[in-house]
């Protein structure tokens, strides 16, 4: 039986994972692929640290480069994460015709398209299923089952952390610190939260589904990204009390040849499937023009979760590699001429239903005054609820708007902050209404 040959560059908690399946499920590999694949090189900083997993002598290794020029090696296992040296040795391993695998979101959402180029170039594959939403097959999805659709839209629940956090925000009442540090001791959240909670990890994520459902390179910078540390209780409190749920959504829409690429606290309509992934699952809707909508959900990260991601297209490289054609399907989806240059539409021009907070003095003519504004703008009003909740002598105003124009609504809120009525900055929250 033909052998192929496999590297691991990085052997933290998915590397681990790589290995435990790699020894667990041996069988299963060996029942479903025409060549056997050995995990031969581990390069990882610290060789002394036990994983709990059995590693036989001389696999481990400091020497990263001479994994990356060992023309024994047919396949690189890149599980380190962040942009460099990763960039440089997942080049090195492509320039030396080996096939990659990697679970590097950040760095495919600002490298993609110089690595997939350089594949192409090389004739070998590079595989990444497990750099979005874990567990669940979306890459190979929208790549290949899916490839003869045009896509409407895709909205993504893709970080397990922040669903994390809003469904206990959701659950017990709490705010959002509270939750954070919860998180955090139980291991949760990072130690260093900041690409999680201010949405970053899912932009990344957004962006690669973008590029792949499009075949369009995406600046990442052009994506509006917001996070979810405004977040109150009382946001919450009161997306409840209008049949709504928060969650961090990743939206993109196609808009006549343009295309809406945002990340953002969303309102869902409770009992919408979306609504309903809580926890640290994750999910995506796809809406193709043949396929309908099409949902799926399950664990974005973990260990088993992601290496056996990372597996599957290990699988996949393997099968190709042993039929000797690597490089049959391109990394992006697109081939390299098919590949355009679609605008991302500005947040000013998108279109919304908004949730409005405003913190108001409780005396008569302020309803009037911010009805007033928002009028003026041409902001129509769906639904409104003053409490008698009394926050330092202010009263929550939350208004929900009909369809509108984000230009509009952020020209509203300048006037009505501006108001020496309204205690604090007002809030916004969009909606997300239809989700077709
Ligand atoms: N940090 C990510 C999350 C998992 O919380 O979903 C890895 O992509």
């Amino acid at each position: 039986m033909k052998q192929i040959k496999a590297a691991l560059l990085g052997f933290g908690t998915v590397g681990t994972g790589v290995v435990k399946a790699f020894a667990d499920n041996a069988d299963l590999l060996r029942q479903r692929l025409d060549a056997e694949v050995v995990l031969t090189r581990i390069a990882t900083r610290d060789i002394e640290r036990s994983r709990g997993v059995e590693v036989a002598p001389g696999v481990l290794t400091q020497d990263v480069d001479s994994i990356l020029v060992d023309p024994d090696i047919d396949l690189v296992i890149e599980l380190m994460g962040g942009y460099e040296p990763a960039r440089t040795y997942i080049l090195k391993a492509i320039a030396h015709g080996k096939d990659v695998v990697t679970a590097n979101k950040a760095l495919l959402a600002l490298h993609g398209p110089e690595i997939f180029e350089a594949a192409r170039k090389a004739g070998v594959d590079v595989f990444y299923e497990a750099a979005v939403a874990g567990a669940i097959p979306v890459i190979t999805a929208i790549r290949e089952n899916l490839g003869v659709n045009r896509f409407q839209s895709v909205f993504g629940i893709l970080n397990g952390t922040c669903n994390y956090i809003l469904t206990r925000m959701t659950d017990e009442g709490a705010d959002f610190a509270e939750v954070l540090e919860d998180a955090q001791t139980q291991g949760y959240a990072e130690a260093d939260p900041t690409f999680d909670v201010e949405g970053i990890d899912a932009a990344h994520k957004l962006s690669v589904l973008i590029s792949l459902c499009f075949g369009t390179p995406v600046d990442f910078d052009q994506i509006y990204t917001e996070g979810i540390g405004a977040i109150s209780a009382l946001d919450i409190q009161f997306a409840r009390e209008f049949g709504y749920k928060i969650k961090l959504l990743a939206i993109c829409k196609e808009d006549g040849g343009r295309i809406e690429a945002r990340v953002h606290p969303t309102m869902l309509p409770q009992g919408h499937p979306l609504s309903d992934v809580d926890g640290v699952f994750n999910a995506v809707r796809i809406m193709g023009d043949f396929s309908g909508p099409i949902m799926l959900s399950g664990r974005g990260a973990g260990m088993e979760a992601t290496a056996g991601a990372v597996m599957g297209d290990v699988m996949a490289a393997v099968r190709n590699r042993h039929r000797d054609a690597s490089g049959r399907s391109p990394a992006c989806g697109y081939r390299s001429d098919a590949i355009r240059s679609l605008d991302i539409k500005p947040m000013d021009e998108i279109q919304s239903h908004y949730y409005l907070r405003f913190m108001a003095r409780d005396q008569p003519g302020v309803l009037g005054q911010i009805a007033g504004i928002l009028g003026g703008e041409g902001i129509g009003i769906a639904r409104m609820i003053q409490t008698e909740r009394h926050v330092e002598n202010t009263v929550p105003v939350v208004i929900l708007t009909h369809d509108t124009c984000e230009a509009n609504i952020r020209a509203a809120l300048a006037q009505i902050d501006a108001l020496d009525v309204v205690g604090e900055p007002s809030r916004l929250i969009r909606i997300e209404a239809s989700l077709d």
